[in-house]
């Protein structure tokens, strides 16, 4: 029957990467796929002095470096380009000098090698990737929280997941990152949050959980982001001690926990009224990183009888095993695009 194998190009915000991914032809995607090569390259030292990711520095290192990523992803897997099946990049939504970069190096290989190109929806890559690792047939409850969306979905299949709710305001991961600015520990800010947790006490500060309890599912961190500013200058004119870091972002991460909790409950419910009970729920995106949301999700699901799936960490955060895997998805499907498919800096799911 022989294999799909795709070259992934991901560049859509401050990761750089090219992956290679093999997945069999005869499956409809629940046995999953096998990561060939992997090159990813962060630009976060280059970021970190501005406090933030600035468009203009991410679009150049991109074009730097992509094309070394693709000659090492090819190299470590031993695949010339003519062996593959087709190329695909993240062709939105995200930062529009980058996710060129991508798209233009995915199509002139593609029109190289003769190979078909496939413009992947970086949303949907996230959404996805779980079934990367294999044993999750669609429909699934999804939870995509990363640092530009956070939404839950019911992924009925490729191309189309219906959006059940949504933030309000700021996603998950932004608030990680604005909480982790206003403490001093830098960005990106979810994985410092998480660390400097570690080490505090979630309960000794009282925070807010927006829109806890109420109808529909969708999500809110504003109020929550207000409470933590209101709750450090409070702690009174010198900056906070270690241990006032570390509970306040024990608190913090706990607040954002209960709310993913909470709403994924709400959206269980009405995944069930289209779809019946359900079998899995899962969690994708940067945040989905996070361990304490990995578990606070596991008991939801476990609660009503579901299976609970997230990809590994290194595959939550930006990377192109997910663009490549969905290339696979894609292509399954005879789902390529014209070479004149534009970049799209938005692009909703
Ligand atoms: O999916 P992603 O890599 O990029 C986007 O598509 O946005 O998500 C990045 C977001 C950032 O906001 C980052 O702070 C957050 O994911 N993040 C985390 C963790 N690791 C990354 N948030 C909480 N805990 C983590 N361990
Ligand atoms: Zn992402």
């Amino acid at each position: 029957m022989g294999a799909y194998r795709v070259l992934g190009l991901e560049t859509s915000c401050d990761e750089t990467a090219a992956a290679i991914v093999e997945a069999d032809r005869g499956d409809d995607g629940t046995s999953g796929g096998q990561t060939l090569a992997q090159a990813l390259r962060s630009q976060i030292d280059e970021h970190r002095p501005f406090g933030g990711v600035v468009p203009e520095i991410a679009a150049r290192a991109h074009l730097d470096i992509l094309d070394g990523l693709v000659a090492r992803a090819l190299a470590d897997s031993g695949l010339a380009l003519r062996d593959l099946d087709a190329v695909a990049a993240t062709a939105g939504p995200g930062l529009i000098g980058g996710v060129l970069v991508g798209v233009m190096t995915a199509k002139a290989l593609a029109l190289a090698s003769g190979l078909p190109f496939i413009a992947v929806n970086h949303l949907e890559a996230h959404a996805l990737t779980a079934r990367l690792q294999g044993g999750l047939a669609f429909p699934y409850l999804l939870v995509l929280a990363s640092g530009g969306h956070c939404q839950f979905l019911a992924v009925e299949g490729v191309g189309a997941c219906r959006r059940l709710g949504t933030t309000i305001d700021d996603a998950a991961g932004e608030a990680f990152d604005k909480a982790a600015k206003m403490l001093g520990l830098g960005h990106p800010g979810g994985p410092a949050v998480e660390k400097a947790a570690r080490l505090g006490d979630p309960a000794r500060f009282a925070l807010p959980r927006p829109l806890v309890g109420r109808p529909g599912c969708d999500l809110s961190f504003s109020g929550l982001k207000t409470a933590l500013r209101q709750t450090v200058e409070r702690l009174g004119p010198t900056p906070p001690t270690p241990q006032d870091i570390h509970d306040l972002c024990a608190g913090f991460q706990q607040a954002i926990a209960d709310c993913l909790a909470d709403r994924a409950r709400a959206a269980r419910h009405l995944f069930a009224q289209r779809h019946g009970p359900g079998h899995a729920l899962v969690l994708a995106g940067g945040v989905a990183a996070n361990q304490t949301l990995r578990a606070a999700l596991a008991r939801v699901a476990d609660e009503a009888g579901m299976v609970f799936a997230a990809p590994p960490p290194a595959l939550c955060t930006d990377n192109a095993a997910m663009v490549a895997w969905t290339g696979i998805e894609r292509l399954r499907l005879g789902l390529t695009d014209p070479l004149d498919f534009r970049a799209r800096p938005r692009w909703p799911l």
